[in-house]
């Protein structure tokens, strides 16, 4: 519809129909409005997969790698198809806004979203999410580029004040959100923190630059529980309230309209903006329902295991990868993540996957009849008890491999009961007059001993085993963010005594009082085997075998959203697992399983190092395909990755008096490592291939005119024995330069493919905005005329090549002279 068909809708509607729109009608619905044709629509999270409405485990979703395993691709067609598959996922379960892309950047390593971000770069963060955002919307549903912005991590970030310097907003923070808005993004999300003492939900950088500078026709929509005020965000640029419904909008805001301290003309804009986003979603058209097909199974598994292949980071390799399985008698797979990876984050964008290859799984199936996999896990790894599941519980009713979950009156009288697969119920059913709710499953030991139980939530809790008190409390809830309140409430934990492997009947308990959150968890673990012990037998099984193949990682809950790290230790004895096992198997790969950096100490006692981020649910596919060489390794950091937390240019996020200064401007991620002098373990953009390549010539432009884009030609020859893919990057320096600058910054890149010997040439494009600069002074952008360099190489820490371009004053250009109004 244009613009005009939109008015006639609006001209239809009563001030109080314009406000209802304004606030959700669910905690994921817009209000319906069907005397326009305007029907509701449902918003949802990503960019892990989409959920849908429910936090139901019935209901899967394709999972595919974490956004740092997307950047890590350096791979714009392969995020768009990944954006195209969130797209029918959405369309198949009823969606029509995706709560995805997440750009802000991973500022801090600690950062507890740093998984669910992109990059610390903002070129590479604005390419990537502009990617997904074309994906998601070319197949008409709505990509969310979120959260607009500085919202960088956890620590505090409900109320959080980020205090950063103009020049520095526009250049780094905001730089992926003009990406993805200048790609069609038609919407973006206000995060909960502030920036520069005005909370995001009612700032005037909604106005500008996002509604004028870069011409953002979309809706604004706050995150979830965001808004407290009426007059303020009204005015701002906010458009939509979620979630609803009832908020600090609703009646109030019908209240301030008619007092005139907001004016209508604002309201009619917003609603403007909710129907446009209503007719591109489909929202407007009866004939148009969002429900589609199920894509077949069998493509989403193949797409997601070639994804999550080519994000993987192949960060050293002495020559042991890629493995050859036909000269392999007994590969040994070490380590708990092998059997139980950590394929997601934790937090909002969780989704229940169809199904996890574990790498255990992913090596077996590609060894079958051809070599022995041995398994040893290794001492605990520390992580927190996992919820009851198939594995382990039946349900005390059914006998089915599960749980019972009942909703009970005040006199414990069963309301309702259902059979469900895990204790991690995040919104059982509350059928009315609904007091309790309870998990109820008979346990079966794996081994006697003292078992640990938890029981997760709010409010008055109480678990059982045989009837014996482990757990009894009252846990208020004393925080208002929404993730930590109904996704990933703390867990109280008891011990209890197990005699045998008989099953034991486990009852936990949770009051449904007002304010205490929707999610109940119930998890157990039996006791840990002894340290010493499992590491010797770990070390046993890795000296016998012709490889070990040994997978590390983060343990569950502790990258997720709602609190930062305060260490970026492997957790449990995993550093004496990898250095015990190295030292009595020279051939020893580890693969290293997280969202975010984590310090790798053995790093160069092994004979090679994976990242494979959280690869999603196709995890062991596409880590056989890499180990067994039928797929290079595809990965380059988006992040540079120092040896030990304390060496991270920003190694704490917490806040100073509810506050948090970005002190270190424009130098950021990589450029503050090279204003440092300082090399970290892995450069930013670095990732090893099968292969090896020279960079043998590169070719700029002699002059170009300022804001021009123009093209750098890179020649490169590979050098190795295998077909190859290299990630050619181009870098910016401006020695001399009258205004500050990092030391050199990221202005392009792109991938060649070349065989044995053969030569490529890389051409890659500079768009004209990579040699601008803010001025605050100005308030507008500007291009500084003169001599840049131009240094092309594989990262940030490994640049052979370098030659000039000379900039010719044009529309943005300014002359070089110091004090001219930089
Ligand atoms: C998160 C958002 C998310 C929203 C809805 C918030 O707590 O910050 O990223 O989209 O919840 O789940």
């Amino acid at each position: 519809m244009n613009d005009e068909e939109l008015l006639r809708l609006l001209d239809k509607l009563s001030t109080e129909q314009k406000v209802r729109l304004l606030t959700g009608a669910t905690t994921w619905r817009t209000h319906a409005e069907p005397g326009v044709g305007l029907g509701e629509m449902v918003t949802s999270d990503g960019p892990a997969g989409v959920r849908g409405e429910a936090w139901d485990e019935r209901e899967t979703s394709a999972l595919l790698p974490s956004a740092s395993a997307l950047a890590a691709m350096w791979d714009e067609p392969l995020v768009e198809e990944l954006g195209g598959l969130l797209a029918r996922e959405a369309r198949r379960k009823g969606v029509h806004v995706v709560l995805a892309p997440t750009l802000n950047l991973h500022r801090s390593p600690v950062a507890g979203r740093h998984f669910e971000c992109l990059s610390e770069d903002p070129e590479l963060a604005g390419r990537t999410g502009a990617a997904l955002v074309r994906g998601i919307q070319a197949h008409g549903v709505a990509a969310t580029a979120k959260h607009y912005v500085a919202n960088d991590s956890e620590a505090g970030r409900m109320t959080v004040d980020v205090r950063v310097a103009e020049r520095t907003l526009r250049e780094v923070y905001l730089a992926p959100f003009e990406a993805a808005v200048r790609a069609g993004a038609w919407a973006v999300m206000a995060g909960y923190n502030g920036v520069n003492g005005t909370t995001m939900t009612a700032h005037p950088l909604l106005a500008r630059p996002l509604k004028d500078d870069w011409g953002f026709d979309g809706v604004v929509l706050s995150d979830w529980g965001a808004v407290r005020t009426t007059v303020d965000t009204a005015t701002a640029g906010l458009d939509l309230v979620m979630p609803g419904p009832g908020g600090p909008w609703a009646e109030a805001l019908l209240e301030a309209v008619r007092a005139g301290r907001v004016p209508l003309a604002a309201v009619d804009d917003k609603v403007i903006r909710i129907l446009r986003l209503a007719d591109r979603v489909g929202a407007l058209d009866p004939a148009r329902t969002p429900a589609a097909p199920v894509p077949p199974p069998v493509s989403t598994r193949r797409l997601l295991r070639r994804a999550a292949a080519a994000g993987t980071v192949l960060l050293s390799n002495d020559g042991l990868l890629p493995l050859a399985a036909a000269e392999l008698g007994t590969v040994a797979v070490i380590g708990t993540h092998a059997v139980r990876p950590q394929v997601q984050g934790g937090g909002s964008a969780g989704v229940y996957p169809e199904r996890i290859v574990t790498p255990m799984a992913g090596i077996r199936d590609h060894l079958r009849g051809r070599a022995r996999v041995l398994h040893a896990p290794g001492p605990a790894v520390g992580a927190p008890p996992p919820p009851l599941d198939t594995s382990n519980c039946v349900d005390p009713r059914t006998g089915e491999a599960g749980v019972l979950v009942r909703l009970l009156d005040p006199e414990g009288r069963e309301l309702h009961a259902e059979h469900r697969a895990t204790g991690r119920q995040l919104e059982p059913p509350t059928p009315p007059g609904a007091h309790t709710v309870e998990v109820r499953a008979l346990l079966i030991p794996t081994a006697p001993g003292a078992w640990t139980f938890g029981v997760g939530g709010f409010g008055r809790l109480t678990l059982t085993v045989d009837g014996r008190p482990v757990v009894d409390g009252d846990f208020p809830c004393r925080t208002d963010d929404p993730a930590v309140k109904h996704v990933t409430p703390p867990c109280q934990y008891g011990r209890a005594e197990i005699g045998g492997t008989e099953p034991v009947l486990v009852v936990a308990r949770r009051e449904l009082a007002p304010d205490t959150g929707r999610a109940t968890v119930v998890t157990a673990a039996p006791p840990h085997p002894d340290p010493h012990e499992a590491l010797a037998e770990a070390v046993e099984t890795g000296r016998r075998a012709d490889v070990a193949v040994v997978v590390v990682g983060t343990a569950e809950g502790a990258e997720a959203e709602g609190h930062d790290r305060s260490s970026l230790a492997l957790p449990g004895h995993q550093d004496d697992l990898v250095t015990a096992v190295a030292a009595a198997n020279r051939r020893t790969v580890v693969v290293v399983n997280a969202g975010a950096p984590v310090e790798l100490p053995w790093r160069n006692a092994v004979a090679a190092v994976l990242l494979t981020w959280f690869p999603g649910q196709e995890a062991g596919g596409a880590l056989a395909d890499v180990l067994f060489g039928g797929t290079e390794p595809g990965g380059r950091l988006p992040t540079t990755w120092g040896a030990r937390l304390d060496d991270a240019p920003v190694a704490t996020t917490h806040p100073d008096q509810n506050t948090v200064a970005y002190a270190e401007g424009l130098h950021m991620g990589h450029r503050a490592w090279l204003r440092a002098g300082r090399s970290p373990a892995y450069w930013f953009g670095h990732g090893l291939g099968y292969t090896t390549w020279a960079y043998e010539g590169v070719e700029a432009p002699a002059t170009v005119v300022a804001g021009d884009d123009f093209r750098v030609r890179v020649r490169l020859r590979n050098t190795g024995e295998r077909s190859g893919r290299e990630v050619v990057q181009l870098y910016l320096a401006r020695p001399g330069s009258v205004v500050e600058r990092p030391v050199r910054w990221l202005a392009g890149y792109t991938a060649v493919r070349a065989a044995p010997g053969e030569t490529a040439e890389a051409v890659v494009r500079v768009p004209g905005r990579a040699l601008r600069h803010w001025s605050t002074r100005a308030g507008s952008w500007r291009i500084e005329a003169g001599r840049f360099s131009v240094l092309a190489g594989r990262s940030a820490g490994d640049l052979p090549l370098a030659t000039t371009v000379d900039v010719q004053e044009g529309y943005f250009s300014q002359p070089t002279v110091s004090g001219s109004g930089l």
